[in-house]
């Protein structure tokens, strides 16, 4: 009984307001809420700055975790070469200068719309590990892969258009063909956010007119 009193007495604000018939003045001139810092204000004190010293620290801590997280995400990519071609053929040429950059290990995505020429330039590469002669190179759409060997190097062409789930995508398997001496070279992998994660390189085409395309790569 006497703590319910002490507990009444010390903390008006367990006092029921409705134990208060409100009138006009004592809605509009009523006394300011009795708070712990009005009745401990040295307590109140040492658990503010106890909370914020807490809660500081650990805020900055993962701020720095999640911008870490969040950079990482991403590759951080280099322009590493930047060409315009005016033909098939130029496109192919250009894919056979690739090799220094592509030496397996390595994940590449190639980026473009339909017809940008990915396939194409997939001819100049094959050809240029001596993998696949340039016209055995044809789109893996409905096989999803095709693979070239070659006599160091195994090159996968992986064509993701028509995959659309992560799960049709694990029943390819691809990583089961990731090794030491093999590269995955990927048409719509940027459909899938782990491929974006883990690539080596990027090769994007951007069409400039009826025959221009405009390719990067990117590492
Ligand atoms: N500069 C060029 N580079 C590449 N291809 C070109 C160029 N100019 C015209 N083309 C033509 O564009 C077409 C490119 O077709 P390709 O199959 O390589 O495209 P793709 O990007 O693989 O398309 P998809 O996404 O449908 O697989 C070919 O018919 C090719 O002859
Ligand atoms: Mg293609």
């Amino acid at each position: 009984m006497t703590t319910i009193i002490a507990l009444v007495t010390h903390f008006p604000r367990l006092v029921p307001p409705s134990a208060v018939p409100p009138t006009r003045a004592s809605r509009c001139n009523r006394a300011a809420p009795q708070t712990l810092a009005h009745h401990f204000p040295t307590l109140h004190a040492a658990l503010s700055y106890s909370a914020a010293s807490w809660l500081v620290p650990r805020t900055a801590v993962a701020l720095a975790l999640y911008c870490s997280w969040v950079n990482s995400d991403t590759k951080t990519s280099r322009l590493l070469r930047e060409v315009t071609t005016h033909s098939a053929d130029e496109t192919i040429a250009f894919g056979r200068t690739l090799v220094p950059l592509l030496a397996p290990p390595k994940l590449v995505l190639l980026c473009g719309d339909l017809g940008a020429g990915k396939t194409t330039l997939m001819k100049g590469i094959a050809a240029a590990f001596d993998a696949a002669a340039e016209d055995d190179v044809t789109s893996p759409t409905f096989t999803l892969i095709h693979e070239y060997r070659g006599p160091h190097t195994a090159v996968y062409h992986i064509d993701l258009y028509r995959i659309d789930t992560p799960r049709e995508l694990d029943t390819l398997a691809l990583d089961d063909l990731r090794s030491d001496n093999s590269i995955l070279v990927i048409e719509w992998g940027e459909k899938f956010p782990r491929f974006v994660r883990e690539r080596d390189v990027e090769i994007s085409l951007d069409r400039e007119g009826e025959n221009g395309r405009r390719i990067r790569v990117r590492g």
